[in-house]
């Protein structure tokens, strides 16, 4: 069984829990990480051509016109086929209750007829919101197992509870 983790990840300043903080690596990307190196899957990162703005204010406005607009924001490179692989691993932050538009331009493009689909989002209380309905029209034919839901500001503490998810769900 081949495993691929396809996510979209944040630099820059960041909310959590009270207060604001600059980080370097993403927090959906340090859970994407934790899963790669549980299951051996490989790591695709979406990244748009327009990068968003650092602070997070001006970065939460950027991504509700997005998402009012229904964006399909362009990517710096798109992944062509899923050929070869059997589970994916979706990772995103939550943004306005929902995957960041990029996630949509990415997903849209693939064939998930017969793959098995299990999504993550990181965030700072929504869970997965809105998500897991998204995931479902995006991904059309694919088996969506249940989400994992984790809270950014816990990524580094969460290893262990990723790694046992991300095992469950390619064995
Ligand atoms: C533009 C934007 C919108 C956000 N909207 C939500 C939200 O609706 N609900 C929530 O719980 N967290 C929200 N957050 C917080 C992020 O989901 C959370 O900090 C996440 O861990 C960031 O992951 P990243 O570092 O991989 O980008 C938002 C953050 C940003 C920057």
């Amino acid at each position: 069984m081949k495993n691929l983790v396809i996510y979209y990840s944040h630099t820059g300043e960041n909310y959590f829990g009270g207060g604001l903080k600059n980080i370097s690596k993403g927090n959906t990307e340090v859970v994407a990480e934790q899963i790669a190196k549980a299951t051996g899957a490989d790591l695709f990162k979406v990244e748009t051509v327009n990068t968003y703005p650092n602070g997070y204010y001006a970065c939460c406005d950027v991504a509700k016109d997005e998402l009012h607009a229904n964006a399909r924001p362009k990517l710096k490179k798109e992944l062509k086929s899923l050929d070869g692989y059997d589970n994916i691993f979706i990772g995103y932050p939550i943004w306005w209750g929902t995957l960041p538009m990029g996630m949509f331009t990415q997903l849209e493009k693939l064939d998930f007829h017969g793959k098995n689909v299990f999504p993550f989002s990181t965030h700072e209380g929504s869970g997965l919101g809105n998500s897991m309905g998204d995931i479902k029209k995006l991904c059309a034919g694919a088996n969506v197992g249940s989400g994992l839901p984790i809270q950014g500001s816990t990524v580094y503490a969460s290893e262990a509870k990723v790694a046992d998810w991300a095992k469950k769900c390619v064995k």
